[in-house]
């Protein structure tokens, strides 16, 4: 939080920033707060600290230090927020964990008006079982006079010093600040080249991300002029160093101010201010910054150019007034702003009667994503007529700047605004607005239609204004229209939890009870450690790596030569360095450290540049040098790979029943395929490493980010040739994994202790979020291949599928998830046919690996989709394709394992009533019969999530406890807390079994010198085989315990640990797991891989625009198997953050790569990953009452990935929508929406008249639906 003081106003404003965008030179003057200063545990915990981690709201913790801090500032602004201002406050952070309901769930009690609705008391109503995760009893009172103040000599200097120009001098820049206009005209007209800097929102991406230089840049941002606000007879006059929260303001204000009539200017920038970026960007952002940047994803220009706004600009000597549409290269005039010149202020004008103004928007992502096509659009019409005056439509997105439709307009002035305006008008905006072409055509023709959709729009809103204006005169727009007029909007979400609560237990055990997150007040204030905060080591060096350019090459040469010369550059690495191993031969082929000779991916790591500070590693690394020789094939696709044969040994099939005199005798047969794209993890703390050399012995210590700290360990050693027992790593805990540090983990782990080896420096590598997204692959992409046999009544009885996974350059684990692929292909129906071949293809990407549900969140969507396929067929619904071909009784899955679907059954019809299914669903038609443009849809979704890993050492554990003799007990297990509360929940086992508080034990770090060999905290089995081992191990110290407590059955535990110590009583015990029976043997395709299934089933309504592709995630309900929770809040936030997840796979997260293989999507601007806007605003979880495992800690059931899959509830609610669309507009054709559905692809598969429009340049006779009668 940023804090400044206006002595002027004698005002202190108080906003949230990005760290990272934030020249520390802007920051003379004021007072800045982070989470430290917010609290800690050391001094008081703050209430937003506190509730945010008893509400649950933290997991891995990493986002949660900004969490607070967006909360905390807007209740330092606002102590008692409305919901709608606590949602715009978070809407530019980010979590990858929790799905944000326990987050807003902490943010609600902090609201005026609590959330409690007719939705929520009905389900407690119906459900009489706890839904209490927390108590809001136990929270402080939130008490503003107790913040910290601002710092008072802060505030004399404001008050006493005179300004005075500031110039600070770095290594490279020199920053100046000056402080009056005439100043800044002399600076400028002197270092023409240098930027103003305001927010650096649009420079420091640049200089950051793509190499732009500045040696000296000037910030205008103390410059009266540049901040004035003036309201004048015609509108408001804005200075350019303005930021975007306070325009906002400002407008808001303007708006409750001047009657309606006036304020249309402002209404229609206001709408394009509440989506632009998130709060903590418009609150640096200036408005002079947007405008002059002159970006086409600029929001703002379209709508400020086409309400004729003014600009005052201002040189050396010279002042002028210019149109803002002028600055655009088609602008109406040539007077685009000159180097010399600035932008001191922009004039906003009221609206006059008969005028209409309106802003369009279709972005990625509702909130906090740039554009993918914008416009402002204004039209005013002759006195008392519909006759158009002037028109003015401006669009951005659509080429490199912002861009006029002039032709159009002028066209169409003198003609009223009726139906064959409309016609011509989308004719000539469609023609005149030319967009360049893209690489597969289809964001082009998206861009297209969008721009023709956005008009179409505005003829009905301005239609409708018309009606409004003079009834008699002009029929508006029909009904079932009028729903389109309205954009979707992010309220608070609902939610609601449900769990049994164990009545009978003693008030001290604590296992089954929502425990809140051991670390989680520590993720909360900031205190917990993750790999970077560890602090520097004596001569530390930092580590940046140099990726392949090339996607499959030999490299001719590497020249470092430039790269040495650069400062503070140490060394740098090559794989002639490796001391031993280079290559890990897991299987046929290798893990490759170092690249040696040939790259086979673009991000392959080809060498790494060790200096004394991070900026000048990667200063050095941009300056390497390396010549390639392309090789061929470059494989890059499944497609490729299949034309090529190029896979990853084995192939695997599994077979049942016979499959081709099934199809034989089936009524229908259909034929498909769906390809589902892949998914970069996207856990908040990228990898890091920090390697310390221990100077004897070959020891090295190890702190690392992963999950599989014994595989980091052997492939350290291995690298250097050293024995493991001198490789010692170290896992306190890791900020979001998600399968993704695992072996990639290793691979980079070996990179920086290869160079502590060679330097015998302490080494600290942390990926930036592009090289991480570059270099370490994610989910596999997958094509699925199916032909479906079933009979008219909808019973399936055969298929034949072939499933793809695109493995990328290494093997990694992709055959094992081709495998469990084939495993779970069956998801929760009973096939009595059943082939399917799954391949791993070998292509030149980037390594695919492990990622939640490996491998079943995509078979199981190729099944859901042939499950809709049949329904399509034979006109039954899809749930009752389900119902009739779901696991009924005890019976075999395809690879001959028994299963008892009684839970599944149960979840199913749990989940229909809870969710009202059939109401609802009778509700979607009828809502739809009324909406036109709008369409709501609604699917449900069962669930058999099979928990094993195929084999038995993969599941062993073990773990150590000790206690010391004043009664505190150290426990430790081979589990690794990456967020989903492993460590919280073996306190719990822990203190059940010893019967001592929680707070008697402690967890301080999972590593190989505790417990060797441990297993990967993988396959949502950590509880379950940890919680063995750590339950084994209580009991061996109990049983030892035993006779001295019989003796002294009245004694307290320190009692007894006191003469148990006196009688030498060993008070530490090892505890092991030897992991579950689990096997199969893929040559016969029969066994026992897996020990239990979860079971679940999820209901989901959506609503989509269908002129934009845009959706609303309306209601989740979940019922999910778990068997008997040891913790609900801790299973439930895995089950509500996978779901979000899976929302994420399946209809947000798209990586896009070039035709050369580089991927395009390098950070959260390219690839958005779902965002509080993107979660249902209903949402709903329970958990299946009475359910029993035998096979796992207290009849517990794994649950750390089966949530994923459930997202998919709502790729077939869009898919309901899709259909209802197309079935309305008569498109019989079969059709296939592929993963992930976004906007785009909901647009091409239902939005047919204006896609035809586009793609067949001709304006269909129904483009605009049903006749509306117009004059
Ligand atoms: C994460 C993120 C999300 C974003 N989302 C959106 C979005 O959804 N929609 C959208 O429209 N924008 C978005 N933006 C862009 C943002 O709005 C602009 O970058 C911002 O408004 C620019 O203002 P600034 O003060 O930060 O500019 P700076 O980076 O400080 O400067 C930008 C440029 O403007 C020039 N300049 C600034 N002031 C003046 C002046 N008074 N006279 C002459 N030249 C001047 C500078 O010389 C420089 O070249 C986003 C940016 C980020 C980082
Ligand atoms: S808790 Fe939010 S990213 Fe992990």
């Amino acid at each position: 939080m940023i804090s400044t003081y206006e002595p002027a106003l004698k005002k202190i404003r108080h906003y949230s920033a990005n760290a990272c965008l934030l020249p520390i030179c802007s920051l003379y003057g004021a007072a800045v707060t982070t989470v430290e200063g917010v609290g800690s545990t050391k001094t008081r915990v703050h209430p937003v600290q506190e509730r945010l981690a008893k509400c649950h709201g933290s997991q891995c913790g990493f986002c949660t230090p900004g969490m607070v801090m967006s909360i905390y500032t807007l209740l330092r602004n606002h102590p008692e927020p409305t919901s709608e201002q606590m949602i715009a406050a978070l809407a530019g952070n980010l979590c990858r964990c929790t799905g944000y309901r326990p987050i807003l769930d902490a943010c609600k009690t902090f609201c005026k008006v609590r959330n409690k609705n007719s939705w929520v008391l009905l389900v407690f109503f119906l459900f009489k079982v706890s839904t209490r995760l927390f108590s809001t009893d136990e929270f402080q009172p939130l008490d503003p006079t107790q913040e910290l103040i601002f710092p008072p000599e802060l505030m004399r200097m404001a008050e006493n010093q005179p300004k005075r120009t500031l110039f600070f001098h770095g290594e490279r820049m020199t920053w100046i600040s000056p402080v009056s206009l005439d100043e800044l005209l002399d600076l400028k007209a002197t270092y023409p080249k240098a930027p103003l800097l305001v927010g650096n929102t649009s420079v420091g991406p640049e200089m950051k991300f793509r190499g732009m230089f500045h040696p000296i840049v000037i910030a205008p941002a103390r410059i009266p002029d540049l901040n004035m606000v003036k309201c004048t007879d015609d509108g408001l006059t804005l200075g350019a160093a303005c930021s975007l929260s306070l325009v906002k303001d400002i407008l808001t204000n303007a708006m409750a101010e001047f009657p309606e009539e006036k304020t249309k200017v402002f209404s229609a920038v206001l709408q394009q201010l509440r989506t632009l970026g998130g709060e903590q960007i418009r609150n640096i952002a200036s408005l002079g910054g947007n405008i002059v940047s002159r970006k086409s994803t600029s929001d703002l220009n379209p709508i400020l150019a086409a309400s004729n706004c003014m600009l005052n600009l201002a040189s050396r000597g010279r002042k002028r007034q210019i149109p803002l549409s002028d600055i655009f290269a088609d602008g109406v005039g040539n007077n685009t702003i000159t180097p010399e010149e600035i932008l001191v202020s922009v004039h906003v004008p009221h609206s006059r009667k008969g005028e209409y103004v309106s802003a369009f928007r279709q972005a990625p992502r509702r909130e906090n994503a740039l554009p993918v096509t914008n416009a402002g659009m204004r039209v005013i019409f002759e006195e008392g007529t519909d006759t158009i005056k002037d028109l003015s439509i401006f669009y951005g997105g659509a080429v490199s700047t912002t861009v006029c439709a002039k032709q159009t307009c002028r066209t169409l002035i003198g003609r009223h605004w009726n139906k064959q305006m409309l016609d011509e008008a989308c004719r000539l905006v469609f023609k005149e607005i030319a967009l360049p072409g893209s690489d597969n055509g289809e964001t082009v023709d998206y861009k297209k239609t969008l721009i023709v959709s956005f008009f179409y729009r505005f003829f009905l809103e301005v239609s409708q204004s018309l009606k409004t204006m003079d009834p008699c005169h002009y029929p508006g727009i029909p009904m079932e229209y009028r729903s389109v007029l309205q954009d979707f909007k992010t309220k608070m979400p609902q939610s609601i939890q449900i769990y049994q609560a164990k009545l009978s237990q003693s008030p001290q055990d604590p296992v089954g009870r929502p425990i809140m997150h051991q670390s989680g007040i520590k993720h909360a204030t900031g205190e917990a450690v993750y790999i970077d905060d560890l602090p520097s080591v004596d001569g530390e060096l930092f580590l940046a790596v140099v990726t392949s350019s090339r996607a499959h090459a030999k490299i001719v040469s590497i020249d470092t030569s430039e790269a040495l010369k650069g400062p503070g550059v140490f060394d740098i690495i090559t794989a002639h360095d490796v001391p031993a191993t280079n290559e890990f031969y897991y299987s046929d082929d290798p893990e490759i450290i170092f690249a040696r000779n040939k790259v086979i991916c673009v991000g392959q790591i080809v060498c790494a540049v060790v200096a004394d500070s991070d900026d000048h590693a990667k200063q050095a690394a941009a300056k390497v040098k390396i010549e390639y020789e392309v090789l061929e094939p470059v494989i890059l696709t499944i497609e490729e790979a299949i034309q090529h044969n190029s896979f990853f040994a084995p192939k695997r099939k599994l077979e049942q029943g016979n499959v081709d005199r099934a199809f034989e005798t089936v009524d229908n047969i259909i034929e498909g395929e769906i390809r589902i794209g892949g998914q970069e993890h996207f856990y908040m703390e990228t990898q890091s490493v920090l390697v310390v050399p221990k100077g004897e012995d070959n020891e090295m210590d190890v702190y690392v980010s992963t999950q599989h700290p014994a595989i980091i360990q052997e492939m350290v050693a291995a690298s250097l040739g050293v024995p493991a027992n001198r490789i010692m790593c170290h896992v306190k805990r890791v900020g979001g994994a998600f399968g993704g540090k695992l072996l990639k983990a290793g691979l980079l782990a070996s990179v920086a202790a290869v160079a502590a080896n060679k330097t015998s420096r302490a080494v600290r590598l942390i990926l930036s979020r592009g090289d991480d997204m570059l270099i370490t692959g994610g989910r596999h992409p997958f094509i699925g291949k199916y032909k479906v046999g079933f009979m008219n009544d909808g019973r399936i009885r055969a298929v034949d599928a072939k499933y793809y996974i695109n493995a990328g350059c290494t093997p990694d684990e992709s055959v094992l998830v081709a495998e469990v692929s084939l495993l779970k292909m069956d998801n929760a129906y009973k096939i009595p046919n059943l082939r399917c071949w799954a391949y791993a293809c070998k292509t030149n990407l980037p390594s695919n690996t492990a990622f939640r549900g490996f491998g079943f969140p995509q078979s199981a969507l190729v099944t859901e989709t042939w499950i809709t396929g049949v329904a399509d067929k034979i006109g039954l619904s899809p749930e009752k394709i389900r119902e009739i071909n779901m696991y009924k009784e005890n019976e075999q899955t395809h690879f001959k394992q028994k299963l008892d679907p009684q839970n599944l059954i149960r979840c199913w019809n749990e989940c229909m009533e809870k969710s009202a299914y059939y109401s609802r669903k009778t509700a979607v038609n009828e809502f739809n019969k009324q909406n036109y443009w709008k369409k709501k849809g609604i699917a449900i979704v069962p669930m058999k999530f099979p928990f094993g890993l195929g084999t038995r050492y993969l599941s062993q554990a073990a773990a150590l406890v000790h206690i010391y003799t004043d009664g505190s007990v150290l426990l430790t297990h081979g589990g690794i807390e990456m967020g989903q509360g492993i460590h919280t929940k073996m306190i719990q086992v822990a203190s059940r079994e010893l019967n001592i508080p929680m707070s008697c034990i402690h967890f301080c770090e999972t590593s190989t010198t505790t417990v060797p060999n441990a297993c990967a905290s993988v396959g949502s089995a950590g509880t379950d085989v940890n919680g063995m081992a750590v339950k084994d191990a209580c009991q061996t110290l109990l049983k030892r315990l035993q006779p001295i407590i019989n003796k002294n059955p009245k004694g307290t535990w320190n009692d007894w640990i006191k003469e148990a110590f006196e009688q030498s009583v060993s008070l530490s015990a090892t505890g092991y797991f030897r992991g579950y029976n689990e096997n199969m043997d893929w040559e016969k395709g029969e066994g026992q891989p897996f020990t239990y299934f979860l079971y679940g089933a999820a209901c989901s309504e959506v609503e989509i625009n269908c002129l934009t592709g845009d959706h609303k995630n309306l209601r989740t309900d979940i019922v999910m198997d778990i068997g008997c929770s040891i913790n609900p809040a801790v299973d439930i936030g895995q089950i509500e953050g996978a779901f979000v997840q899976g929302i994420g796979l399946y209809t947000m997260e798209e990586l896009k790569y070039s035709p050369e293989g580089v991927l395009y999507t390098r950070g959260p601007d390219q690839y958005k990953i779902p965002a509080v806007c993107d979660i249902p605003e209903q949402f709903s979880v329970s958990l299946l009452s009475s359910s029993q495992n035998p096979y796992a800690i207290y009849a517990s059931k794994g649950i750390g990935e089966a949530g994923l899959f459930l997202g998919c509830s709502v790729f077939f609610a869009l898919r309901d929508a899709v259909t209802r669309v197309r079935n309305e507009r008569g498109l019989k054709k079969t059709f296939t929406l592929n993963s992930p559905l976004t906007a785009e692809q909901i647009w091409a598969n239902c939005a047919d008249d204006f896609a035809e429009m586009v793609i067949g340049n001709r304006a269909s006779p129904s483009l605009f639906g049903p006749d509306p009668s117009y004059h």
